[in-house]
């Protein structure tokens, strides 16, 4: 306690670090301007009374968005009334062509099958057994900042995709080859990329038959990604079946109403899924807290200490997990300042009053996290980077949803805790091996692509240390 309580002194000259945000508009937008600027950024088009009410309703033509944000509000939705608030059409409209019925948009049994099947995966005891994977996939990160040109700025939002989407392929879900991780890793990204035309087109109600210019770029990684897929699984089929990795419980898995295994087609739609949601959101939140300690280099410095200090020179191992809060600090501190998932949303299956208001079946809710997470009635000084919001005895206050980076009830994120095993791991070995640096310039909008991408990318100044 003593230690902790004289670390947390900070530097005379820190000056409070309020880190790059979007300036929301003072009204709801018009349609005209409401589709351009969702294209640009979704994040754009939250009125500024979504960080300062509990709810807020728009209706047009006749059709009804609520965008919620008081803790009490959205565990009704995602908890204690979640039958009545179903995952969206929307949704699936979006991630259908790429990962179909899979355990993401799949509702009632067809989704509780796949979520029971899965889930042993994802038992925390056994997620410690990855650890050394994660060790060693952030050795060889640093080895190859280490190869690059000394004092150049390297693209760290890439090197997180990289090392992420290694760790995946190597701990629950093996057998890809390189030339399908270069590709997975492209057409994934492609995806997101032309995303929000489909989702824009879809909130203002626009059918999916219109032409936009995302379509055929997304529906092209779509169809490359699942081909992939279905190679991979062709080849795990023919080579080892009965592994226990994800691929093999799902194969061995039967369907409790017919006694069916699952289709090659719904196999394609969970393994993507995990693929994709098991490296692209953990990349990101890793991306924007080594943005943030390259902005506060006293807490870079301090979580440095408290690595060597744990750890000495030694790979991080699973026991150290539970002895370095102020790493754990600073994570769950950039997952509030920049949740990479964004946006929630579900669709009304009846009737309901929401906040005084009255919502017809089939209303889009919106949970936009990123706001709850910068509310001004949640949170003091929001917008400011300020680690200290989670000790203990300040978290201890929260209410539950204030702080909701991997959503909440029964649909809440299945890999939370690999992620935040594996964004531990990651950070401290980064830190501890490496310093960060900003180039004093770069103040990359967080833009909402299902992830919470960074615009402009991640460049950073990497000096691998002599401990590395
Ligand atoms: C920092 C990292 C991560 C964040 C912020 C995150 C966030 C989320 C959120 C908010 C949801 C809930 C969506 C909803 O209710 O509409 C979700 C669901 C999900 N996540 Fe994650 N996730 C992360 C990492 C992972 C990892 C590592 C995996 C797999 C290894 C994963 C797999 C999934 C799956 C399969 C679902 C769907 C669960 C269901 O509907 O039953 N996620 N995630």
């Amino acid at each position: 306690m003593a230690r902790d309580q004289v670390e947390q002194a900070e530097p005379a000259d820190a000056r409070p670090l309020y880190p790059p945000t979007v300036e929301p508009p003072s009204e709801v937008l018009p349609l005209s301007r409401f589709l351009p600027t969702f294209v640009r950024n979704p994040l754009r088009t939250l009125p500024v009374a979504v960080y300062e009410e509990p709810c807020l309703v728009v209706e047009r033509k006749g059709r009804h968005n609520a965008w919620v944000t008081d803790p009490a509000m959205v565990e009704r939705i995602l908890l204690h009334e979640h039958e009545d608030f179903a995952k969206t059409p929307l949704e699936r409209r979006i991630f259908e062509p790429t990962i179909g019925h899979g355990i993401l948009t799949a509702e009632g049994p067809a989704w509780r099958w796949q979520r029971r099947t899965a889930a042993p995966l994802f038992r925390h005891q056994d997620l410690l057994g990855h650890v050394p994977a994660m060790t060693a996939a952030a050795g060889r990160q640093v080895e190859r900042w280490r190869a690059a040109l000394p004092g150049s700025l390297a693209r760290v939002d890439h090197a997180m995709t990289d090392v992420t989407y290694e760790i995946i392929t190597r701990s629950i879900l093996a057998g890809t080859v390189p030339a399908e991780d270069v590709l997975i890793k492209r057409e994934a990204h492609r995806m997101l990329a032309w995303i929000s035309w489909e989702v824009g087109f879809g909130i203002v109600g626009i059918p999916e038959w219109v032409w936009h210019p995302g379509k055929w770029p997304s529906r092209r990684a779509a169809k490359a990604l699942r081909g992939t897929v279905h190679q991979l699984l062709a080849r795990r089929r023919a080579e080892r079946e009965g592994a226990k990795d994800l691929l093999g419980r799902l194969l061995a898995a039967r369907d409790p109403e017919t006694g069916q295994p699952m289709a090659d087609e719904q196999l394609v739609d969970n393994l993507l899924t995990f693929l994709l949601a098991g490296h692209e959101t953990t990349a990101k939140a890793l991306t924007w807290s080594l943005y943030l300690l390259a902005r506060a280099p006293h807490w870079q410095e301090r979580i440095r200490r408290e690595v060597v200090e744990v750890c000495g020179a030694r790979p991080v191992e699973q026991r150290h997990l539970g002895s370095l809060p102020i790493t754990t600090r600073v994570l769950k501190e950039a997952l509030r300042l920049y949740p990479p998932a964004p946006i929630m949303s579900r669709m009304t299956a009846r009737e309901v009053m929401l906040g005084g208001h009255k919502l017809p079946k089939g209303a889009l809710i919106i949970i936009p996290v990123f706001a709850v997470h910068r509310h001004r009635r949640l949170w003091t000084d929001p917008d400011r980077f300020d680690p200290d919001r989670f000790l203990p005895e300040a978290e201890a206050n929260h209410v539950r949803t204030q702080f909701m980076p991997f959503g909440f009830g029964p649909r809440t994120c299945i890999g939370m805790a690999f992620a935040m095993i594996e964004a531990t791991v990651l950070l401290a070995s980064f830190v501890r091996a490496a310093r960060f640096e900003w180039d004093g310039r770069h103040l990359p909008e967080p833009v909402s692509r299902v992830t919470l991408q960074p615009k402009g990318g991640m460049p950073l100044r990497v000096t691998v240390l002599g401990n590395g």
